[in-house]
């Protein structure tokens, strides 16, 4: 038995599986984010472990039996995060979140500095951990001098778990300290951002044994141990294992709080020009590449609580079938904007109201904002010569019929539904144990999943949606405050 533990910014979730990956059990407890301050976005270490808790807890309660038996934890978690942890390894501050946009100034200072990009491949964006660090450094001194290490989010769960210091590729690729072609921490890229090597965790691949359960944990949750825990994967990498996305040729469209287009990749594909990122994957030898809309399920959220409904309210007021897109043009940069504008200046706009607009032209408006705002992280992967000829779909908004029909439209691409495709990041993680238990290879675990449902682009309505997205991407000046 395995566990996978799937650290999401809206909640934490556990899946039980078995020895071929076959979900046993599930358990959810739900995440609060904080923003005190208009680009911030915070979470406290401590409400992590205490949802971690609750969700092994559950999951003993539900399969106690097979959850006796358990020989692996696999971890996933939002990639960027920054924990900051004191010499007794005490966090100091929140954790500031991939969605946090407050260094931008740090961001692009580091930007500019030419062999960041060269050695991680990637723009550093303001979400990225080594730019917070340096708004730490200029704004909390204190806190800064005081760091004895930094761990991503689903490391600092680990740290509870096994005691050990430990993160893998996929998830350290987002820091910018990461010489992504060559995985291994870049001392240039640390000393260049005041950091040093004393201060990270150490590194696996995803599908290593990073450590094992502490004894006083496995007694504590009845399970006859040992217990080993992989390096696990970033959310992405992590749903990429969940749904068999390893080679060039194989990617998926997530609809989570961020959206991302995501494509394998056999080996290193740096394209920064592009705002498109290139990580390390989870597995041993493979990369990936990655456009990223900062705020996806976010814009509905964000929409059902403005109008006192729910998500989900929402999504079931619209019907099955896309007949044309609406009147109304939603830019959805609530968190301002990644692939491909890197802009954190950027903020939402709806035009195009009337006084009979209701709040369900609205959610329509919302899900084709996310869907031409993926639309061009799409088209940022196809500049850098990515070619992806079907998808498979992940992430709560995947539930949303009317969403699917219209993403699939917008991208013209078939999106398949994987059986568990609101699971794809624990499986993922789950699957990274099995593989580090076993010795198996990623290739024998991580197979394509089961397709409940392939949703076809709408031929007759093509045309009409490709005139949506060029009036969208006209409208995109207006949500660039400081462009105009
Ligand atoms: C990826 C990113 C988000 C987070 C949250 O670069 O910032 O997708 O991982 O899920």
């Amino acid at each position: 038995m395995y566990l996978g533990l799937d650290l999401g910014t809206s909640g934490i979730r556990a899946l039980l599986v078995d020895d071929l990956g076959t979900v046993l059990g599930q358990a959810d407890a739900s995440l609060a984010t904080h923003r005190p301050f208009a680009g911030w976005s915070e979470q406290s270490p401590s409400a992590w472990i205490t949802g971690l808790r609750h969700v092994v807890s559950s999951i003993g309660k539900q399969s106690p039996k097979e959850f006796e038996a358990l020989r692996g934890i696999g971890l996933s978690g939002h990639m960027h995060g920054a924990t900051l942890l004191d010499e007794h390894d005490v966090p100091l501050r929140p954790c500031i979140l991939w969605n946090d946009t407050r260094s931008s100034n740090e961001a692009a200072a580091l930007d500019a500095i030419a062999r960041m990009r060269e050695i991680s491949g990637n723009i550093v964006f303001p979400g990225f951990t080594a730019p917070k660090l340096q708004w730490v450094r200029l704004n909390e001194p204190d806190v800064f001098s005081r760091t004895a290490r930094v761990l991503l989010p689903k490391d600092y769960l680990r740290l509870w778990l096994t005691g050990g210091h430990v993160s893998d590729m996929s998830d350290s690729s987002g820091t910018s300290w990461l010489d992504v072609g060559k995985r291994s921490w870049s001392e240039e890229a640390l000393r260049l951002t005041r950091m040093s090597l004393d201060q990270m965790p150490e590194l696996v691949e995803g599908t290593d044994r990073s450590g094992a359960l502490r004894e006083s944990l496995c007694k504590e949750w009845g399970v006859r141990g040992p217990v080993i825990v992989s390096g696990g994967a970033g959310d992405n990498a992590a749903a990429a294992c969940g749904v068999g996305c390893l080679t060039t040729g194989s990617g998926f469209v997530s609809l989570g709080t961020s959206g991302v287009i995501l494509a394998a990749t056999d080996c290193f594909v740096p394209a920064p020009e592009s705002g498109v990122h290139a990580f390390c994957h989870a597995v041993p030898g493979k990369w990936y590449q990655m456009g990223v809309v900062l705020a996806a399920t976010d814009c509905l959220e964000w929409l059902a609580r403005t109008v006192g409904n729910s998500p989900e309210g929402l999504a079931n007021e619209l019907p099955e079938k896309v007949d044309g897109p609406s009147k109304i043009v939603f830019l959805p940069y609530l968190s301002g904007a990644r692939t491909p504008q890197n802009d954190a200046s950027m903020r939402g706009v709806f035009a195009g109201l009337e006084i009979t607009t209701s709040p369900e032209d609205l959610a329509r408006a919302v899900m084709e904002g996310v869907a031409f705002s993926l639309r061009d992280c799409f088209e940022a992967l196809r500049s850098t010569g990515t070619r992806l000829e079907q998808m498979f779909v992940v992430g709560g908004g995947s539930r949303s019929r009317y969403w699917l029909e219209c993403l699939s439209t917008v991208l013209n691409l078939p999106l398949s539904c994987p059986v568990n495709g609101q699971s794809s990041a624990a499986l993922g993680a789950a699957r990274t144990a099995i593989c580090a238990h076993t010795g198996a290879s990623p290739a024998e675990i991580m197979k394509f999943p089961e397709v409940s449902e392939t949703i076809m682009p709408r031929d007759d309505l093509l045309d009409r949606y490709e005139d949506g997205f060029q009036q969208f991407r006209s409208l995109q000046l207006a949500a660039m405050p400081s462009r105009i």
